[in-house]
């Protein structure tokens, strides 16, 4: 943590109109211009706005690795607020797209944020004009009355796939933009059109090049709708069902044969929705007694869902699913309660003024191990460790993997400053701390190309924030030592916001 006495200039944003110095004062105020945020925690950077869209070549420490070529692409909230009115959580932002280009050893960066349709209505409004999934609309109840409304603010998933760069929220169509400039083109649809409200993850099928996407749909019956896409483009299949009961997902898994989506005990009250009362967020209600329902659902979309009890965890994201004997194993992280994310104490509310809030319910890897013929689910807690964003090897989609990599929290709080590796044969962890004054988001695994399908042969690609400095960085690390710390680091010279995922598109 900084010392007391420190007097940083954490930041300097600039734009045509605005320059807002951050600094931590003697008394540890973070200070924003003039205005002042109660909290002390330097991860308040993580939800403030950039403001400049940059290209530049960022200056390399160490080297980069040979055999690593290719564009990391990474989307996230970026723009927080607007006018005198910020966003209520971190998690909520106009989406922002960053690209690392590295090719022979040399790297550029770029960001630009995407052209939907609410950031050019708000960028000529001058101020925030649409609810958003967890802050709604200026001008009270009255705004916000009636069926909610929620604009995408394409922020959460980059995807590259057939030339073109999508950019996924968890409503609306993905926005498609271009994979070299980051320009938006728009937003497209995917399929007969009839799925419109998309979730931001999606999976491939290692083996045959399949997309697999859902979303859903609430209302008086929860609908689920899929599409899988063909490698060639083709819709392979699409249908629709009617789900046991509403609840609120944002990843899922999938298998060779099924796609399976966890029902984890968080509905939604459509009540406060409707009157103008409450954001989706905070109409969501957690209620774990209720356990967790697994939803497993043929691709072909022709046999009767198989319903599975599974017991209460919230899930944001999955490592992999696959069929093997007769049972479906299926990774993910699971929390006890979303104590980071639900309540006005949540740590991801909180920070927005500076306050680190509330996150004491540890995400822990846990396997549903799910026998097929007797339609049951075991869970087992893999590992103590506190982490998120669970990613594997790229080629094992859908099928056998035997290590994931993710972020890790060391201070047991949800903003994390390790990434680590966790083998699934033997338990073995490896991991790398960067320290309590970095933050470090999801990390990317980029295959060796010399070594393709094997799992600890390739490049992890982390972005961290400096709370020393108020600067960013990506940092590459060799997946089969990560406890030697980073091969190369590019350094930023600017904060990015927090940036929820990010593809590596080989060249
Ligand atoms: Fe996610």
């Amino acid at each position: 943590m900084l010392s007391s006495n420190s007097i940083l200039t954490l930041l300097s944003l600039y734009d045509k109109k605005l320059k807002i110095d951050l600094y931590f004062g003697m008394e540890g105020e973070l200070v924003v211009a003039e205005k002042t945020i109660s909290g002390t925690d330097w991860r308040a950077l993580l939800g403030r706005t950039i403001e400049i869209e940059h290209n530049y070549q960022p200056v390399i420490q160490g080297d980069i690795p040979k055999g690593l070529n290719g564009v990391l692409y990474r989307n996230g909230p970026g723009r927080f607020e607007r006018g005198t009115k910020t966003k209520n959580n971190l998690l909520d932002g106009d989406g922002l797209i960053q690209a690392f280009h590295i090719i022979d050893g040399k790297v550029s960066y770029q960001n630009r944020f995407v052209r939907t349709e609410k950031f050019l209505a708000e960028e000529a409004a001058g101020k925030f004009t649409s609810e958003t999934w967890t802050t709604l609309a200026p001008g009270g109840f009255l705004k916000n009355l009636g069926p909610p409304d929620i604009k995408s603010q394409a922020g959460i998933v980059p995807h590259y796939r057939n030339g073109k760069l999508y950019a996924f929220d968890e409503v609306d169509y993905p926005y498609v933009l271009d994979g070299e400039t980051l320009e938006t083109y728009g937003p497209e649809k995917i399929g007969s059109g009839a799925l419109k409200n998309f979730k931001a993850h999606t999976k491939i099928d290692a083996q045959n090049g399949d997309w697999i996407l859902f979303g859903t749909e609430f209302g008086r019956v929860m609908k689920a709708h899929v599409i899988i896409q063909g490698g060639n483009g083709s819709i392979k299949s699409q249908f629709s069902v009617d789900l046991p009961r509403s609840a609120y997902m944002h990843d899922f898994f999938v298998t060779e044969n099924y796609v399976i989506l966890n029902l984890q005990p968080a509905g939604l009250n459509l009540f406060p929705m409707m009157v103008g009362a409450k954001s989706f967020r905070d109409a969501l209600k957690w209620e774990p007694e209720k356990g967790n329902l697994l939803v497993l659902l043929h691709k072909s979309g022709s046999e009767e869902p198989i319903i599975i009890e599974a017991p209460g965890a919230w899930m944001w994201h999955s490592y992999n699913a696959y069929e093997v004997g007769g049972k479906i194993i299926a990774d993910f992280i699971g929390y006890e309660e979303p104590d980071h994310f639900l309540g006005n104490e949540a740590a991801f509310k909180t920070i927005m003024k500076g306050d680190i809030g509330t996150s004491n319910s540890k995400g822990l890897s846990r396997r549903y191990e799910i026998d097929m013929a007797r339609k049951t689910a075991t869970e087992t807690i893999l590992s103590n460790q506190s982490c998120e964003f669970p990613i594997i090897h790229p080629t094992k989609g859908c099928y056998a993997h035997s290590k994931g990599y993710t972020t890790m929290g060391v201070d047991n709080n949800i903003f994390h400053s390790a990434v680590s590796s966790l083998d699934f044969s033997s338990g073995k962890t490896d991991s790398f701390d960067f320290g309590d004054h970095i933050h470090v988001g999801e990390a990317i695994f980029a295959p060796d190309p010399a070594h393709p399908a094997d799992e600890s042969r390739g490049w992890l690609m982390t972005v961290g924030l400096d709370g020393k400095t108020g600067k960013s960085f990506l940092a590459i690390l060799d997946a089969a030592a990560l406890s030697d710390g980073p091969v190369a680091t590019l350094q930023l010279t600017h904060h990015t916001p927090l940036s929820f995922h990010g593809f590596w598109r080989a060249v």
